[in-house]
């Protein structure tokens, strides 16, 4: 099984990329895994405290996907940050099409 990169960009523009992230792993995992800053994944994955919030890139929006309703209302607890490309990571699993992914992090809400 291979495995994929993704990059997280800071608020300040500085960038890690996170590499060897395994097929189907949560990129907040991965992202917590190797020390992202801003990425806590304090629920653990389970979609209910939007410490994992990211900025999806217009370039790769339809490669990652929208949020679906549940991940919708978690979104809703950092509404003051959230825009229209936002998404939980520990809601997107690696796959194959996402090599190479960049994702910001978002900023933080009040
Ligand atoms: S880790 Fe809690 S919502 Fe993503």
């Amino acid at each position: 099984m291979s495995s994929i990169k993704v990059t997280f960009i800071q608020q300040d523009g500085e960038e890690k990329m996170v590499q060897g992230i395994a097929h189907s792993q949560s990129l907040m995992e991965a992202a917590v895994a190797a020390g992202v800053p801003g990425i806590l994944g304090d629920c653990g994955g389970a979609c209910m405290c939007a410490t994992c919030h990211v900025y999806v890139p217009p370039e790769w929006e339809s490669v990652v996907g929208p949020p679906d309703d549940v991940e919708g209302a978690t979104l809703d607890l950092v509404s003051d940050v959230r825009q229209e490309n936002s998404r939980l990571c520990c809601q997107i699993a690696a796959r194959p099409e996402l090599d190479g992914l960049r994702l910001t992090v978002a900023r933080k809400s009040k």
